[in-house]
């Protein structure tokens, strides 16, 4: 079987799967967290993984940057490859001062600035959530392991970088919006539709507030606390 973006087989991508931004992301969860890895995508570079963690079957594979990209990987995974489970694992920028960089994000809903979901649903507006119970055990997983993690609303734009600077995020933080990615409001819709369980956790990578960005080695080492608390929760 192939779909037009994923070259494998069903039996190749597990039902629980981990989706960084980077297809090196999903290469390196996969040689340094699973078991047993084998490569069951490569169309376009964008790699894919399954392996095991902790004796469960699990996939890691890469979503691409924004809305449209994830969208055909999560709708590929979820309609032909029988995904149960997807947990996107990403950055953000914060949008709140209290957010520390390399803290936790989890996105409990995602607004956004895009079009996608406003075509979908012919002009009305979609509230885009995240599973319970899989929110409950990543935020129970983050707490066990002593890593700051906060729930909350986050924002999906379109727009790394605004026509004039930044995109006008102080809007969206007058109303408690906690930090901005691109994918989570295309992720939780389609999952949505499909029926499958979805979650965002995002490592805060730099912060609209502040100005400040982490060092690629923080970033290393704040990614991995994060992939931990993704792949427990994942089969949970
Ligand atoms: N904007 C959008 N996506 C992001 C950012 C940002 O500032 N930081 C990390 N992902």
């Amino acid at each position: 079987m192939a779909t037009p973006h994923i070259q494998a087989e069903s039996h190749e991508v597990a039902e629980y799967v981990l989706m960084p931004g980077d297809p090196l992301r999903a290469e390196y969860i996969a040689s340094t967290f699973l078991e047993g890895a084998k490569q069951f995508n490569a169309v376009r570079n964008m790699l894919g993984f399954t392996g095991t963690w902790k004796g469960v079957r699990v996939s890691a594979m890469g979503s691409g940057m924004g809305m449209p990209s994830i969208a055909i990987y999560a709708e590929e995974l979820c309609r032909f490859y029988g995904a149960a489970r997807i947990v996107r694992v990403g950055s953000c920028g914060a949008l709140q001062e209290r957010l520390k960089l390399r803290d936790l994000v989890m996105a409990v809903t995602a607004c956004t600035d895009s079009n996608v979901n406003a075509i979908r649903f012919r002009g009305a507006s979609f509230a885009p959530a995240a599973d319970f119970s899989l929110g409950l055990e990543a935020y129970r997983a983050a707490e066990k392991r002593g890593v700051p993690i906060h729930a909350g609303t986050i924002l999906s734009t379109d727009t790394f970088y605004g026509h004039d600077g930044d995109i006008d995020w102080k809007l969206w933080a007058s109303y408690g919006v906690l930090a901005v990615e691109m994918e989570t409001a295309a992720l939780y819709t389609i999952a949505a539709k499909h029926r499958v369980q979805a979650l965002t956790l995002l490592t805060v990578s730099d912060s609209l507030c502040t100005g400040e960005a982490a060092s690629p080695e923080e970033r290393e080492r704040s990614y991995g606390s994060m992939m931990e608390v993704a792949l427990d929760a994942v089969i949970a």
